[in-house]
């Protein structure tokens, strides 16, 4: 056995188990899939397999296995080994070994238990690379469900035993299987050649590679978890639920540390990377998804939803507005209620008021679109003022066309500006105008009918 003394230049390979069904979620989207803030399970796990460094993944798939692959289908380097039927994590284990290369270590992972931290994964592969079998433990207060960890005496593991397996001793055991071992490829494939599943749940158990290793002499280190919810697995929407609730404390204690104000940190839900600046203020009941940032000095008031957009110095973002894929400039203020879409950028100091919508809109320094306005498509110069509600219309039923607003333009309320026009610098548009053709600059443009006042007239009355 050449593997077991390569000490550390051993190749690491990590298998992640991700065939079981998780009838427990009742739901169509494989557990793997499921989301925890924002991205799936799987993905946290793969996240933590890419800081490990290691030379080959393979991800065991079984339920939805098709589904599970095209989710992933943009990590080029991942291998996928199918499972079918599933008949127990020895056995799944055993389907990613032909894609092991010899003389390495293996780490094994699961899908469903998203958090273990690379940190306490990397001790467990030098242990392997030193040609020892590792296992990850974790103390619980209600240990249920889980694998035992048997020890002899003097404190060597000895083995681990299934629940379902155990007896009442073992059942009092509270030093649990977390799942997640390592051990050199060439030990492995020998001991899951000798697995059986004369066991109460007539599986293949991964967890019996321990007694194997004890009685070929190989030595087998645990090391304990301190933090449990690192190693919790998902089986059902609760264990989902709370590990949501963990994962967006530590965000919020990490922005919280990094000088963020928060006015709650138990209401904030971070779906990706929020990125701050100093004195960042972040009011409660908003959501953060995709890539964030928040410049410093912005503010966010409450139940605010920013996916992918970029605050400016100083702007602030007043309540229940919903901001995605735009840029806002420093000093901007935006909202209540105002709805900025893909592809809008906003200058210093624009301000974007209530019930207003930007669509691939660009709008200069200074501009303002204070009330109940649609403005798609448009390019809007410096200091323009768009009046309360006017509308950029920019689709004809078939195609979209593009406005052009230059500077220092003011469009009048209730004005519709039907694309494709340009409004020259300067000009003004009179309240309640329809234009569609270009509007000269500096001057007054209406086009509205003339108002009437009909003498003699009488309001009708009710008859008898
Ligand atoms: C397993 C461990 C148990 C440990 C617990 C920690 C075994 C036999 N038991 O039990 O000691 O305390 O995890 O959470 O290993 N999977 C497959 N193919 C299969 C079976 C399972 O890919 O045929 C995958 C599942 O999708 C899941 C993982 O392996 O990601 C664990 O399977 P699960 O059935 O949840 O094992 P537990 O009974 O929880
Ligand atoms: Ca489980």
């Amino acid at each position: 056995m050449t593997t077991a003394t390569t000490p550390s230049s051993a190749t690491l390979s990590v298998v992640v188990l991700a065939a079981g069904k998780g009838t427990r979620m009742r739901s169509d989207l494989p557990k793997v899939l499921q989301p925890l803030a924002g991205k799936p399970l799987l993905g946290h796990v793969l996240d933590t397999v890419h800081q490990l460094a290691a030379e080959r993944a393979v991800v065991v798939t079984g339920f939805g296995a098709q589904r599970v692959q095209e989710a992933f289908a943009h990590q080029p380097h991942l291998r996928f080994a199918l499972q079918e039927p599933q008949l127990g994590t020895g056995h799944a284990v055993q389907q990613a070994l032909p894609d092991l290369p010899d003389g390495g270590v293996c780490l094994v992972l699961y899908g469903d238990v998203p958090l273990a931290p690379a940190a306490s994964l990397l001790p467990l592969v030098a242990e392997a690379q030193a040609g020892a079998l590792a296992l990850l433990t974790v103390e619980l207060d209600d240990p249920t469900g889980y694998g035992r960890i048997l020890r002899s005496a003097d404190g060597a593991v000895q083995g681990i035993v299934e629940h379902k397996d155990a007896t009442p001793a073992q059942r009092a055991v509270r030093e649990c299987n977390t799942g997640i071992l390592c051990a050199p490829v060439a030990h492995l494939r020998r001991w899951l050649g000798q697995l059986r599943n004369d066991n109460a749940q007539g599986e293949y158990y991964l967890t019996d590679v321990v007694a194997l290793a004890v009685a070929d002499g190989v030595p087998v280190r645990a090391a304990t978890v301190t933090d449990a919810d690192d190693v919790l697995g998902v089986n059902d929407r609760s264990q989902l639920a709370h590990l949501e609730r963990v994962v967006q404390q530590r965000a919020a204690r990490r922005l919280l540390d990094a000088g963020v104000t928060l006015a709650d940190p138990a209401r904030l839900d971070v779906r990706g990377a929020l990125h701050c600046g100093r004195d960042v203020f972040i009011d409660v009941g908003c959501v953060f998804e995709g890539e964030v940032h928040l410049a410093d000095g912005a503010r966010v008031g409450p139940y605010a939803v920013l996916r992918d957009v970029r605050v400016g110095a100083g702007a602030v973002v007043h309540p229940f507005c919903h901001l995605d894929g735009a840029s806002i400039g420093a000093g901007a203020l935006i909202g209540p209620f105002a709805r900025l879409r893909p592809t809008t950028a906003l200058a210093d100091g624009v301000h974007i008021g209530n019930f207003v919508e930007v669509k691939n809109g660009t709008l200069g320094p200074g501009s303002k679109a204070n009330h109940l306005s649609y403005v798609g498509d448009a390019t809007v110069g410096a200091r323009v003022n768009i009046g309360a509600g006017t509308i950029v219309a920019n689709y004809d039923g078939a195609n979209k066309h593009r406005t052009v607003i230059e500077d220092d333009a003011h469009t009048g309320s209730n004005s519709v500006l039907v694309a494709p026009i340009t409004v020259g610098a300067g000009a003004t548009i009179g309240a309640g105008s329809t234009v569609s053709k270009d509007v000269p600059p500096g001057k007054l443009t209406v086009a509205r009918a003339r108002a009437v006042t009909l003498d003699g007239w009488t309001r009708p009355v009710k008859k008898k």
